[in-house]
């Protein structure tokens, strides 16, 4: 592990495309979650984007900008993606696959992860390709800039639309079940068309149990028993160019075992395919390794990762006597969580004696469901202080109406008041892409850090955008009458 001192920092901030300028030490004597040392070569392991540094007032800024100006700015909730952590993590999955496995190799992000086209365009910038699940991630992908022969279109229920839109624009498709070729039967196309088999690998981990997808209980992709009647099939389709085998086998993961163990079931299908005429080329690993929320978290680097991977799918290859497949991998969370984080600002207070104290912030579940979906744990710190001393433990309120709504239990706080701005860490992943408009609240405005500028990369929404797509049938609007109220009008009951 690198860890990240003045000069340290400067080179890495270098090699990220950054100035020194943007990069202040953190000295030892800091309390809370605000690190010390940062893993500037696997930023997974750390809470923080690697460009975080405190200003000569203490305040916290991330790629050069500070954060309580960006909350002035473009105000709060606001997502922010700071440009080198997303640029150092590419290249160390880039770096890590030359490094560790022989043969040709390609890093696809997994754009559910967080879709948007300045992603899109900095991981095409990357060299990495992507994996899309929709056709609104698979025309973000392509209009972002990412070429159409590096991107996968995954999916357990794709839709006609979505596989015409995909064989139009030549991207690769998995073929995820029966009913997928079934429909691409259905469209006959003219041209080959590239498939990626997924299969579900049987392959428990330690995750929680709505983000495991490998094991043999899954919607996702064709049981072992199915695969060789599959790769029968596929060779009675001409247009059918099978070259790619795929398997996930779920997230957030800290073991790399489950990922060694799924080389050999790849492996094992490889042999299968090839000896039935299928000239596939790539193994597709999926995604999963997991990143540091909480202090206590510890995952492993994306360098042991990847070399764990590809030492696996290597030794496999070799002990079946199978050429060497490209060696495909699909992160997201660890390739665009720690790179972001969430500013908001901190509005009621209340003292519930003896219980608790509740602190609301003008977000909540609808900018990150994670807390209440998966009971996720993050950290925080105030902007302006985040090496104050703790003076209290406050439990951190969303603002919509659920009891649920809380963001963070038990965060340890410098007397904090309504106004001041709070960033909550490694909001990069699952958050934006998850955002709802749960008590019609408009979702949050995303900036992209770099060098001391900031880039408005997603609008804030209105509460009038929400109206643009609701319809009052003509009945209904008879039922209007013009009140006197304020000059507005008012729905009444005639
Ligand atoms: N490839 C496939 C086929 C996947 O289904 C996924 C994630 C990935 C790659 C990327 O996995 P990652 O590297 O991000 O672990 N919403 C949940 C996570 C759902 C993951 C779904 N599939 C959460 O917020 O934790």
């Amino acid at each position: 592990m690198t860890i990240t001192t003045e000069s340290a920092a400067e080179s890495a901030a270098a090699a990220a495309g950054l100035t020194s300028a943007a990069v202040v030490a953190t000295t030892p004597e800091a309390t809370g979650p605000y690190e010390l040392e940062r893993d500037i070569e696997s930023p997974n392991r750390n809470l923080s984007p690697i460009t975080s540094a405190l200003d000569a007032k203490g305040r916290l800024q991330v790629g050069g900008c500070d954060l309580a100006d960006l909350a002035q700015r473009y105000g709060t909730p606001l997502y922010v993606l700071d440009e080198a952590t997303l640029r150092a993590t590419c290249r160390a999955y880039r770096q890590a696959l030359e490094a560790h496995y022989p043969g040709p190799s390609l890093a696809i992000y997994a754009s559910k992860a967080n879709s948007s086209l300045a992603i899109s365009a900095l991981v095409a910038s990357e060299g990495l390709g992507l994996d899309a699940v929709s056709s609104g991630e698979l025309l973000t992908a392509l209009e972002g800039g990412m070429p159409a022969e590096r991107i996968v279109l995954h999916g357990n229920n794709k839709s006609r639309e979505e596989l015409t839109l995909a064989i139009g624009a030549g991207v690769t498709v998995v073929l995820d079940n029966w009913h997928d070729l079934e429909l691409l039967a259905e469209l006959a196309p003219a041209a080959p068309v590239s498939l990626m088999l997924r299969l579900t690998p049987g392959i428990e981990c330690h995750t929680h149990e709505y983000i495991q997808t490998g094991h043999l209980d899954s919607k996702f992709g064709f049981d072992p028993d199915q695969l060789e009647a599959v790769l029968r099939e596929l060779t009675r389709h001409p247009w059918a160019q099978l070259t790619g085998l795929h398997a996930h086998i779920g997230s957030q993961i800290f073991e790399l075992q489950p990922h060694r163990d799924l080389a050999g079931v790849l492996a094992d299908a490889l042999a299968l395919a090839r000896s039935l005429g299928h000239p596939v080329r790539d193994l597709n690993v999926g995604g999963g390794l997991g990143i540091r929320y909480v202090t206590s978290d510890d995952p492993p680097s994306i360098q042991e990762w990847v070399r764990g991977v590809a030492e696996a799918v290597h030794q496999a290859c070799q002990q079946r006597g199978l050429e060497l497949p490209r060696l495909l991998c699909e992160p997201g969370r660890s390739l665009v969580a720690s790179a972001g984080l969430t500013l908001y600002r901190i509005g009621s207070r209340k003292e519930v004696p003896g219980i608790r104290t509740y602190l609301s912030v003008d977000g909540g579940m609808s900018d990150n469901p994670r807390p209440i979906t998966y009971q996720s744990q993050y950290t925080a710190v105030l902007v302006e202080r985040p090496r104050a001393a703790a003076s209290e433990r406050v439990t951190l309120a969303g603002k919509h109406c659920e009891s649920g709504d809380i963001l963070l239990k038990d965060l340890a706080l410098p007397p904090a008041q309504s106004g001041d701005v709070l960033a909550v860490f490694a909001t990069g992943a699952y958050n934006a892409s998850m955002a709802s408009n749960y008590n019609r609240i408009p979702k949050p405005a995303a900036v992209l850090v770099h060098e001391g500028a900031a880039d408005l990369v997603q609008r804030r929404e209105q509460p009038e955008d929400l109206l643009r797509y609701d319809l009052l049938p003509e009945r209904l609007r008879k039922l209007w009458a013009t009140s006197s109220q304020g000059g507005h009008q008012a729905l009444i009951c005639l």
